[in-house]
């Protein structure tokens, strides 16, 4: 890439293009981190994680280490793996519980659960030399750690918006949905998560999110597949097929359904895609579901929630989120051509068993690595990886379509078609502004 280039990367993004090295330049990468991540709000993991004292998570906000923990008085912190003495990581595990306090394993300094020192062996060494309780001898804590309905986000900045604004509208629409479709107003994980390595640029994964025109290409024989199946399980048992052939078979929707959909873009390159499966059969679970929400809201309530029909929201940068059938995938960026996603789900509180079910039928059938429909994804975001790290063959990436016909209204963009390139635009917009702060 030209020098003038790193000099000015917002000149990556022009209006309807953006140029390969936004993909596959580690420099560009590394300017992504300290512009995006380490600025932005990042999705550290729910509340429901760490139950008890003392119960802990670890994840990456960039390529720093943090730790998701509770504390006795059953606050939840967000702070830095690493131990203030000489900088080991205090939690080598995925998760557990420490029992009174942290320990670091290599000479034992204890903390608490806000990350302040709590004993230290031999204290004897350290009388008239240094303080104990001076700060710099804590875990830090993330530079700013908000919670919004029970997910918890950390910024690595002191400053910025803060968690609601910077969500809006358009990103709190992810959690409301969730949340708004438990009896309880509230969803809990079900631990663990699937992880996935993909080899492609962090960028790749949320965009296909939002690309309709793929899945009945992509996922053509996935989706004919699942409907052959439909078919003669309804010969051979004249019953209606459990609902998790229909997330498949939906795959093969023609262009016209695809095109039918809405696309909205936020501000800070929060973007939402229509949904279009019908999940309000009349179906005994279905019916219970609405039942126990009419109990809590009356009808007319019950059904707006349980009409709210979204398929994706992307919460720039690091998560995409499917409400309807509480599905979350978290993005961990590794490297230019590196990408860690994190797949979760959630139960709603209160809900039936059924709606459950339905969450892990499209969790194993859709989300999962083991799925047919993930790895064709996989193998699209690897191609497009490795064609973008070509030195010749073009230097551009296309998001012509519909171009010059995004409405915008106070800050929200909308598509006028579902196969519009108009998320992809949306959220170069936020890169854009991201990079060139
Ligand atoms: S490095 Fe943690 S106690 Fe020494
Ligand atoms: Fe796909």
């Amino acid at each position: 890439m030209p020098l003038d280039q790193y000099n000015n990367l917002g000149s990556l993004v022009e209006p309807d293009r953006v140029h390969k090295a936004c993909y596959a330049d580690e420099q560009v990468f590394e300017k992504e981190l300290e512009n995006i991540f380490y600025k932005s709000w990042i999705y550290i993991g729910h509340e429901s994680q760490v139950p008890n004292a003392g119960d802990y998570w670890t994840t990456w906000v960039g390529k720093e280490r943090m730790i998701l923990c509770r504390g006795e008085n059953g606050d939840v912190n967000v702070l830095y793996n690493r131990c203030p003495h000489r900088g080991a990581l205090i939690c080598n595990n995925l998760n557990g519980n420490a029992p009174k306090a942290f320990r670091c394993p290599y000479h034992a300094w204890q903390f608490n659960m806000d990350g302040s020192l709590r004993n230290v062996p031999m204290k004897q060494g350290y009388e008239g030399v240094i303080d104990l309780t001076d700060p710099q001898l804590q875990m830090k804590r993330a530079e700013r750690q908000e919670t919004y309905r029970g997910f918890v986000f950390a910024s690595l900045s002191e400053e910025g918006p803060s968690l609601e604004e910077w969500l809006g509208q358009g990103a709190k629409a992810a959690f409301d949905d969730i949340c708004n479709r438990s009896p309880e107003g509230e969803c809990e994980v079900v631990v663990n998560c699937f992880r996935i390595i993909q080899h492609s640029n962090w960028k790749i994964f949320l965009e296909n999110q939002l690309d309709a025109v793929h899945p009945s290409i992509t996922h053509h024989s996935t989706g004919d597949a699942a409907a052959d199946m439909q078919r003669v399980y309804k010969e051979k048992t004249g019953d209606e097929p459990p609902m998790g052939y229909q997330f498949l078979a939906d795959f093969t929707l023609p262009y016209e359904k695809w095109d039918s959909l809405d696309t909205i873009g936020h501000p800070y390159g929060h973007t939402l895609l229509a949904g279009y499966m019908g999940l309000r059969p009349r179906d005994p679970v279905t019916i219970a579901h609405e039942e126990s929400l009419t109990a809590v809201h009356g009808e007319k309530r019950m059904d707006e929630i349980l009409s709210t029909n979204v398929h994706h929201v992307l919460v720039y940068p690091c998560l995409s989120v499917q409400p309807p059938l509480q599905q979350l995938r978290a993005v961990r960026p590794l490297a230019a051509n590196k990408t860690l996603t994190e797949i979760w789900h959630f139960r709603l509180k209160g809900a039936p068993e059924g709606i459950y079910d339905r969450s892990l039928a499209y969790y194993y059938h859709v989300n999962s690595p083991s799925t047919m429909v993930n790895a064709d994804d996989l193998n699209n975001f690897r191609a497009c990886q490795d064609g973008l790290t070509l030195e010749g063959g073009g230097d551009w990436v296309s998001f012509h379509r519909n171009y010059g016909q995004d409405p915008v209204e106070n800050g929200i963009t909308t598509s006028v078609t579902g196969m519009s390139k108009q998320p992809m635009r949306n959220m170069f917009a936020a890169w854009k502004e991201y990079m060139s702060a």
